[in-house]
């Protein structure tokens, strides 16, 4: 089964086609990245005016770089929820129109779940369920039981900044460069993570025990630094770095091998934006008691093949959208879906 996937959930405009939701033909990601950079954020006004110019062109890519007619496509698959509203819209709107002058089926998936999906791309053995799912990116930080392609228990989520966010925000912060999440990656390399002691939130108790907060790191780093200067430590960029980036994964790093261990998954998937972050890849990748499953770099940003990917398995099933279908910006069950007493 071939299905073109679209994602325009935030700044990447981005169409893949793949194989049986396993082998990728294709994928395109044309990134909004410059034309945000001089905001040092994503502007929701110019991403949806953006995909609107480039998704015929990057769909249309996709589909030659996988030497495929979209007439001999078995699908369409395209993202949903969560994301910005109007860069939703264009992608929804545009898998309608193709699937419709086609008479393809089409269905709309969720960017969460595409995200835990893209593990098993392109791979001779993707992770079994159950595994442990840690999604990290610019809008999202959950930890979750993953039980199959389309279903999760959440059971820790941000109260408040999501990691990426963080990352950005810090990186805006300090000119450090946009977006913030590789620019800190990159400084860190040379940086001393000792230099600065920054706090660790206090969540651990109960229904909390797996959640995360990134305020208060992230007021540390930009507003109280010398507070947590160590006696001696040189005050630069790369020493900053270092030493948030320690703080932020350490955050998460925490969390998710509690929840290892209290549910008993050895298996874990790291997905989003930050699951690009060389600390995290390497603190993780050490646990040599666990299988750390991360996705190859060019698919843990937002990408259309983990969108066809996980749209052919509800294709395969018989499933498909409806042309009533809308886009939402989050997922309201997210917060307390399934969420457990620890
Ligand atoms: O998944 P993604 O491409 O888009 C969203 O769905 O948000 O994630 C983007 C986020 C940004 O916040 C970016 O700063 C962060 O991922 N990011 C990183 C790294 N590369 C990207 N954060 C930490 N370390 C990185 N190397
Ligand atoms: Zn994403």
């Amino acid at each position: 089964m071939r299905v073109l996937g679209i994602e325009s959930s935030c700044d990447e405009c981005a169409a893949a086609v793949v194989e049986d939701g396993r082998t990728i033909l294709s994928d395109i990601v044309a990134s909004q990245v410059p034309f945000h950079a001089d905001y040092q954020g994503v502007v929701p006004e110019l991403a949806s005016r953006m995909h609107a110019e480039w998704i015929y062109t990057v769909a249309k890519r996709a589909l030659d770089q996988a030497g495929t007619r979209a007439a001999d496509l078995d699908g369409i698959a395209v993202t949903v929820m969560p994301g910005l509203l109007g860069s939703l819209l264009v992608g929804l709107s545009f898998a309608k129109g193709l699937a419709w002058s086609l008479g393809l089926p089409f269905i709309g998936v969720n960017h969460i779940l595409a995200h835990l999906y893209a593990p098993r791309l392109d791979t001779a053995s993707p992770p079994d369920y159950p595994f442990l799912g840690l999604v990290v990116s610019g809008g999202h930080s959950i930890i979750c039981r993953v039980e199959d392609f389309d279903r999760i228990e959440i059971l820790g989520t941000t109260i408040d900044d999501a990691a990426g966010e963080a990352f950005d925000k810090v990186s805006k912060h300090y000119g450090f460069g946009y977006p913030g999440g590789a620019a800190i990656d990159a400084l860190a390399a040379t940086g001393d993570e000792t230099a600065f002691a920054f706090p660790k939130p206090t969540l651990n108790k109960g229904q909390r025990r797996y959640d995360l907060s990134y305020s208060g790191l992230k007021t540390a780093a930009i507003r109280q630094l010398e507070q947590y200067r160590r006696p001696g430590a040189v005050v630069s960029k790369e020493n900053i770095a270092a030493s948030f980036r320690k703080a932020a994964i350490d955050i998460l790093a925490d969390r998710l091998l509690k929840a290892a261990e209290d549910t008993g998954l050895t298996t874990i998937v790291a997905a989003g934006g930050v699951a690009a972050n060389s600390y995290l890849r390497s603190l993780l990748g050490s646990k040599k008691e666990l299988d750390v499953r991360f996705p190859a770099l060019s698919l843990c940003g937002d990408n259309g093949a983990m969108v066809a990917g996980i749209g052919c398995k509800y294709l395969e099933r018989g499933e498909h959208s409806g042309f009533d279908l809308n886009v939402s910006a989050r997922v309201p069950l997210y917060r307390s879906f399934g969420r457990k007493e620890a």
